[in-house]
C-alpha cells in the first residue's frame, strides 16, 4: 500500500535574537506531531526556517556595523543548533534569503501581477521623513506628530503595489463555513470572521523605503513585502519551482502551526494569495497561545526570558518536551514557572513513570532472575488492565489529531497510574510470601507488557526515554499496530534494570540553581552581543594610525621657485621647490587645475621623506599635498607666512 503523505509547517523565525522557550513551543509541538504521524505510517514532511528580510533586520545589521547576511548567518546557525539540541527533526529549513526561494518569490509576484491580482497604485498618508514611516491619522500624537519620534509628519504619497485582498472577502468566509476545521481553535476562527466582516482592503505588498528584500523583478526600486516572501517559504520547502513531484506529493499542507499573533497572515492573507495563484488551500491553520512568564509575554527588553538550554542541560530534553506539551493547552496562553516544571517532573516523571518502570523491572529481576515469566490464567483485574492497555492508543490518536497534546498525555498517564495501581492491587510481595508463583508470573508479565505499550505511546513525545525503557524490558521492536495488542513480549526475555529514568528533584534547591543558570546565560548572551560590538570597534581602530605612525611622515613648508610642463605627460607639472636647506624637483599631476605660472612663489606643504620615483623620465623627490574631490583640486598652504623648511606636524 502506498504511504499517505502529511505536510506540516512551523513559522519561519525572525533571526533577531537567541530563541527563547516561547519560540521552542511551536517546533516541539510540530516535532511531536511529525513523529506521531510517522508512527501511524504517514510519510511526513516538516518545514521550518528563518525569515531574514525586512527593514527591522536591515536596521539591526546596520546597528551592529555588519552587512545583513554577516549579521544574520550566526543567528541562523544558533537556531539550527537549538533545534538539534531539542531533537527537532525538520525536513526542510528554508532561509528566505536562499536563492531558490528568492526566485520563487519573484515568480509568484510576477504571476500575480500578470493575472491582474496585483496592481500598481499609491499609498497616501501622513509620513514621518526621519523614520521613513507612514502613519494613519489615528496613530498620530497631538494631531500631527510621529508616534515613534515625536517629530512633525507631512502628507505624502508613495508608489506601491497592491494585492486585491478585498476581492476575496466572500470566498474566505465561504471557505471557513464549508471547512469548519480550517481555523483552529474555534475562538480564533471567530476573530478572523469578525475581522473580515469589518471589510478587507487591498494589501500593500511592496516597499520602496528600504532594499533588504526580494526585488520586484519588473520594478527594482520595490522589494516584496516580507509576509508575502515569508509565507511562500511553505511552498519552497517542498520543492515549489524546483521539484514538481515532491511539491504535488505534499501540497496542500495538512497543518500550518502558528502563534496566535500571526493568525491573520495565515488564515486570511495566505489563503487569498493561494486562491489568486490557483493553488489548493491548506487543510488547517492552528493558532496556538503564548507561553507567558510571570503572566507577561517573554521579551528581551523586559528581561524575563527563559531559555531552553539550561533546562535541557539539567533535566534533559524529554522532561522539557513532556512539560511543555502536558502543562499548556495548545491553543491557550499558559504561564510558565520553574516550580510548576520541577513539580511535574517529580510527580509525573519520577513518581508515576519512573517508579513504575523501576519497580516492575526490579521485581522481575528479584523473583524471576530477570527473565520474563509466562502469563497464565487471567482474572477480572487483569482484564481490566488489559482493556485499558489496548484501548489507550486510539484515544490518544484521536486527541493528537485534534492537536490536543495535553489531553493526549493525560490519557497516557491515566494508564501509567492505572498500572501503578495494579501493583498495589495485586501486591506481588505478598504473592511471593504466599508462594502464589503462577499468579505472580501473570502479574509481572502484565506489568512488563503494559510498560511496553506505554513506551510506544510516549515515543513521539520522549523518544530517549522510550528507548531507555525498551532497553530495560528487553523489547526493541516498535510498531503502531502493536500498541493495541497485549501479549507480545516473549517468555524468557531478559530484562535489565538500568539507571533511574528521572532523578527526584529537591524543588527548593533546584529552583535556585535553574534560575541562576538561566540568568547566567542571559548575561553571557548579552555580553557576547555587546562583545561583538567591542570587537568591531577594535577593528575600526586598526584602520586608524597612532601618533607614531603619523610622525613617520615628514612634512615641510616649501616655496615654489619654478614650474614647467612635463615634456612627455600632459597631466604633469614639474616643480622646483625650496625647502630651506635644499631645492627639490617634484612632479605633480595637477596640470588640469593649475597653469605653469599659477603657483610660482606660493608656499605649499610637501611630503619630504617619500621614496623618489621616476615619472616618465623625470625623478620626483616628494609630494605636494592637495585637497581634491572628483571635480576640483586645491593645493594646501599655510594661513600666515612661514619660512621654507618649517616642519608641519
Ligand atoms: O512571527 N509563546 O516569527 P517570530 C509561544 N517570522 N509562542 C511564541 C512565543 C511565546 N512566548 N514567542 C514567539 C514570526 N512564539 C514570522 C513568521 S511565517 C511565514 C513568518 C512563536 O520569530 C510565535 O507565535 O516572531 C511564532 O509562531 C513563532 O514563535 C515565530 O515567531
Ligand atoms: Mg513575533
Amino acid at each position: 500500500m502506498e504511504k499517505k503523505n502529511f505536510y506540516l509547517t512551523t513559522p519561519i523565525y525572525y533571526p533577531n535574537s537567541n530563541l527563547h522557550l516561547g519560540h521552542t513551543y511551536t517546533t516541539i509541538v510540530a516535532d511531536v506531531l511529525k513523529k506521531y504521524k510517522e508512527t501511524q505510517g504517514f510519510n511526513v514532511f516538516f518545514t521550518t526556517g528563518t525569515d531574514e528580510h525586512g527593514q527591522k533586520l536591515q536596521d539591526s545589521a546596520i546597528k551592529a556595523g555588519k552587512k545583513p547576511l554577516e549579521y544574520i548567518d550566526p543567528i541562523v546557525e544558533s537556531a539550527k543548533e537549538l533545534w538539534k539540541t531539542l531533537d527537532i527533526d525538520f525536513d526542510a529549513f528554508v532561509r528566505s534569503t536562499d536563492k531558490t526561494h528568492e526566485k520563487n518569490v519573484m515568480e509568484i509576484f510576477t504571476k500575480l501581477y500578470e493575472k491582474g491580482e496585483i496592481y500598481k497604485g499609491s499609498y497616501k498618508g501622513m509620513y514621518c521623513v526621519p523614520c521613513e514611516a507612514f502613519w494613519t491619522e489615528s496613530q498620530l500624537v497631538e494631531g500631527n506628530k510621529c508616534p515613534d519620534c515625536g517629530r512633525e509628519v507631512v502628507p505624502s504619497e508613495e508608489e506601491t503595489y497592491f494585492f486585491r485582498l478585498s476581492k476575496y472577502q466572500d470566498r474566505l468566509l465561504k471557505l471557513y463555513e464549508e471547512n469548519p476545521d480550517f481555523i483552529q481553535p474555534e475562538s480564533r476562527k471567530n476573530e478572523m470572521i469578525s475581522f473580515i466582516k469589518e471589510g478587507l482592503t487591498d494589501l500593500s505588498v511592496t516597499r520602496s523605503s528600504f532594499d533588504w528584500g526580494v526585488k520586484v523583478p519588473f520594478d527594482e526600486k520595490h522589494v516584496v513585502y516580507v509576509w508575502i516572501d515569508a509565507l511562500s517559504c511553505y511552498l519552497t520547502g517542498i520543492g515549489y519551482g524546483t521539484d514538481e513531484e515532491k511539491f504535488n506529493k505534499f501540497w496542500p499542507c495538512d497543518v500550518h502551526l502558528v502563534g496566535k499573533e500571526i493568525m491573520r497572515f495565515h488564515a486570511i492573507i495566505w489563503p487569498a494569495i493561494l486562491m489568486a495563484l490557483d493553488l489548493p488551500l491548506p487543510k488547517k491553520i492552528f493558532g496556538h497561545g503564548w507561553i507567558l512568564f510571570d503572566e507577561d509575554k517573554m521579551s528581551k527588553s523586559k528581561g524575563n526570558i527563559v531559555y531552553a538550554e539550561p533546562i535541557i542541560e539539567r533535566y534533559g530534553m524529554d522532561a522539557l518536551r513532556y512539560f511543555m506539551l502536558r502543562e499548556f493547552t495548545f491553543g491557550q496562553d499558559g504561564n510558565f514557572t520553574y516550580s510548576k516544571m520541577l513539580n511535574r517532573i517529580n510527580s509525573d516523571l519520577v513518581n508515576d513513570l519512573g517508579n513504575l518502570v523501576s519497580r516492575s523491572v526490579a521485581m522481575c529481576e528479584k523473583y524471576f532472575e530477570g527473565l520474563v515469566p509466562a502469563q497464565t490464567e487471567l482474572t477480572e483485574l487483569d482484564n481490566d488492565l488489559i482493556e485499558m492497555a489496548t484501548s489507550t492508543r486510539d484515544r490518544v490518536s484521536d486527541l493528537i489529531d485534534k492537536l490536543n497534546f495535553s489531553m493526549a498525555l493525560e490519557e497516557i498517564w491515566k494508564f501509567v497510574r492505572r498500572t501503578n495501581k495494579y501493583i498495589d492491587e495485586t501486591t506481588p510481595w505478598a504473592l511471593i510470601k504466599e508462594q502464589k508463583v503462577d499468579r505472580l508470573k501473570t502479574v509481572i508479565y502484565n506489568l512488563l507488557e503494559s510498560i511496553r505499550i506505554i513506551s510506544g505511546l510516549i515515543k513521539p513525545f520522549m523518544s530517549e526515554t522510550s528507548s531507555k525503557i525498551n532497553e530495560q524490558i528487553g523489547y526493541c521492536e516498535f510498531s503502531y499496530e502493536d500498541l493495541t495488542k497485549f501479549g507480545l513480549i516473549k517468555e524468557g526475555t531478559k530484562v535489565c534494570k538500568g539507571k533511574n529514568l528521572f532523578d527526584r528533584l529537591d524543588v527548593e534547591k533546584e529552583l535556585e540553581i535553574i534560575v541562576q543558570k538561566n540568568a547566567e546565560l542571559i548575561e553571557f548572551r548579552k555580553k557576547k552581543n555587546s562583545g561583538e560590538k567591542e570587537k568591531e570597534e577594535v577593528v575600526e581602530e586598526r584602520e586608524t594610525i597612532t601618533i607614531d605612525d603619523f610622525a613617520k611622515v615628514e612634512l615641510k613648508v616649501g616655496k615654489i621657485l619654478e614650474c614647467e610642463p612635463h615634456p612627455k605627460a600632459d597631466r604633469l607639472l614639474v616643480f622646483k621647490i625650496d625647502l630651506g636647506n635644499e631645492v627639490r624637483t617634484i612632479v605633480s599631476g595637477i596640470r588640469k587645475f593649475y597653469s605653469e605660472t599659477d603657483l610660482i612663489g606660493k608656499k605649499v606643504i610637501v611630503v619630504t621623506n617619500l621614496k623618489p620615483v621616476n615619472l616618465r623620465g623625470v625623478e620626483s623627490n616628494g609630494m605636494i599635498l592637495a585637497a581634491s574631490d572628483d571635480k576640483d583640486l586645491s593645493v594646501l598652504t599655510v594661513l600666515s607666512d612661514m619660512k621654507e623648511g618649517t616642519k608641519v606636524s
